[in-house]
């Protein structure tokens, strides 16, 4: 198995990182492997921000729920869907880009690429020694995310990721049978053979979380997942994003 693979196979979240921030270099090396990505048609639609600031950072921890290692990493970063750069582009070359900019297709585009860059800058951390976790937790609070980073119209905040120095490694977390997420030539419809996958994936997880805890914990993947969806949660976004002028039409 060569390193890339080793690593990508070898993910987890960390959530406890010494306290000694990245070089400039390392910052570095892990943005450009961000802007490595592809990228749809050329578009380069993201940004990434770099939160040093420590009060901004206690505020983006408690925006995501008093997530500690938002506030102790050592670097954080905040990728954007971004497509303010290209209504600075249209008035720059005298085009209407406003209907193509505010469509849905191109929030989409811009989710995509923002991402691909995330993951590609992941897992250069990641080969690099270091620990990371994504930190979706930051959009309880667009509006202050914005306020805070002072984003422009058109460029929103999708979620952040805490790099560091590792203190312990957690154990990996099994993922879902790749039979089930994996599909060849048509869509696996089968009732029974799609529902046996979770329930085996099911037992899998339970004895994860049971051998982790010592007993005190057994829940099952899809209760997890269905306690979690049976409550809505940040239903603010449709508007925030339209607010934003994005995925309008
Ligand atoms: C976009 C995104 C947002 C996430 N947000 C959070 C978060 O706010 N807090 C957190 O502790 N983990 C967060 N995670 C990490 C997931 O919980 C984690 O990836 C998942 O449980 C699988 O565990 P693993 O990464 O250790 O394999 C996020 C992951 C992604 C991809």
């Amino acid at each position: 198995m060569n390193k890339v693979i080793e690593t990508i196979l070898n993910h987890r979240s960390l959530r406890h990182f010494e306290d000694k921030p990245l070089t400039d270099e390392q910052i570095k090396t892990i943005v450009s492997c961000a802007q490595s990505a592809s990228t749809s048609s050329f578009i380069q639609a993201y940004s990434i921000i770099g939160v040093k600031d420590k009060e901004k950072k206690k505020r983006l921890a408690e925006i995501a729920g008093n997530q500690g290692y938002v506030e102790n990493n050592g670097h954080f970063f905040v990728f954007c869907a971004d497509l303010y750069r290209h209504t600075m582009i249209g008035e720059n070359e005298q085009k209407n880009v406003s209907p193509s900019i505010e469509s849905t297709e191109k929030f989409m585009v811009a989710l995509i690429d923002a991402s691909l860059a995330a993951q590609n800058a992941a897992i250069a951390a990641e080969s690099l020694g270091l620990g990371i976790c994504y930190i979706g937790g930051i959009r309880n609070n667009l509006e202050e995310v914005q306020k805070l980073l002072k984003t422009p119209e058109q460029v929103i905040p999708l979620f952040g990721l805490a790099v560091g120095i590792p203190v312990k490694l957690t154990d990996k977390k099994p993922r879902l049978p790749l039979e089930h997420v994996y599909h060849e030539d048509e869509y696996e419809q089968n009732t029974e053979v799609y529902m046996s996958q979770l329930h085996k994936y099911d037992e899998l997880i339970s004895r994860y979380y049971e051998e982790r805890t010592g007993g005190n914990r057994k829940d099952r993947w899809m209760q997890q997942m269905a306690g979690m969806l049976d409550k809505k949660s940040r239903m603010y976004m449709k508007e925030f994003v339209q607010k934003n002028k994005l995925d309008l039409q």
